[in-house]
């Protein structure tokens, strides 16, 4: 059987945590600022912060975005569950749009039937690695008056038009959780090109704290700051990257060629214009004549 996953741990990763470790500064600093900015520079985006993981970072964009008790945000019922429960810890009500049986990506015709005036936000997930539909969403979002925060947990390294995953909404999320094209076990990303959402996460995700450090909170906030342990993981991850990312495409293109020959199942479409990251490779079931396992032998 072949494995969901295999991290990549080389001599690279344990000298650069040991490197952290021998430095006696573990705690966020240098190393999680190096992590940031060849981040923003991977997705082309002007700011990034590191949080604990991917669901910090999805609750604290939601905060920077103002999003209030009482709120509607849209996003897609085919996710992980972090995506709807952050919603639902900021105090805001999670509406689920339908996905494209196709695509398994939320579904840009449904959207304005479920926007109503307590609607705030539309947050898309791309399932899997593969790219929302980021032109209509946009369009929708901007007729409306609404933020998009992209959830790009499983997708680093996704395109749409040439466009990274993490660089269209207004802001975005990214996980380097231990199965992640990009990983550091625990860890997460927020990435936006607003000044002004920037700098609401790095008080919210440091106890509130303003720019200037010390002892001042200007609200509240939590401690969702990563290790610089963690962030070593990261900045050598990040080199692998376009490796990693290549050699998943070459995988799915050979599944593909494969499914071309099966006609009980069908691979997840990638729509002309976008580049999948192959987080995970799933193919749909479309026969009741064969089961999961029978495919997978
Ligand atoms: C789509 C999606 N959103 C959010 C998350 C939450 O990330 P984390 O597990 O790092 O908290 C995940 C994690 O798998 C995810 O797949």
């Amino acid at each position: 059987m072949i494995p969901i996953v295999k991290p990549i741990i080389g001599e690279e990763e344990i000298h650069a945590v040991k490197e952290v470790l021998q430095s006696g500064m573990l705690a966020e600093g240098r190393v999680s600022r190096e992590f940031e900015k060849q981040f923003a520079g991977y997705v082309g985006a002007k700011h990034a912060t590191v949080t604990t993981n991917g669901t910090t970072a999805l609750s604290t964009a939601l905060e920077a975005m103002e999003i209030q008790p009482g709120d509607e945000v849209i996003t897609t019922p085919f996710t992980f569950i972090a995506s709807a429960n952050t919603i639902s810890m900021v105090g805001a009500v999670p509406v689920f749009v339908d996905v494209r049986p196709d695509t398994y990506n939320m579904d840009p015709t449904l959207i304005e039937e479920a926007i109503s005036d307590k609607t705030r936000a539309i947050m898309p997930v791309h399932i899997f690695g593969n790219p929302c539909e980021m032109g209509p969403i946009m369009e929708i979002a901007e007729k409306h008056n609404l933020m998009v925060i992209e959830d790009a947990c499983q997708a680093h390294g996704a395109t749409v038009d040439g466009k990274m995953v993490g660089s269209i909404g207004h802001v975005a999320t990214f996980s380097f959780y231990a199965t992640k094209n990009l990983m550091t076990g625990e860890g997460g990303m927020i990435t936006t090109n607003s000044q002004e959402i920037h700098n609401r996460c790095l008080m919210i995700k440091n106890h509130g704290r303003g720019p200037e450090g010390g002892y001042t909170h200007y609200r509240i906030g939590y401690n969702y700051r990563m290790l610089d342990i963690v962030a070593a993981l990261g900045v050598v991850q990040m080199e692998r990257m376009p490796v990693v990312v290549k050699r998943r495409r070459e995988n799915a293109k050979a599944y593909d060629e494969f499914f071309q020959g099966i006609e009980q199942a069908t691979p997840q479409v990638v729509l002309s214009g976008m580049d999948s990251a192959y987080h995970v490779y799933a193919p749909r079931i479309l026969s009741k004549k064969i089961v999961r396992d029978e495919l997978v032998e």
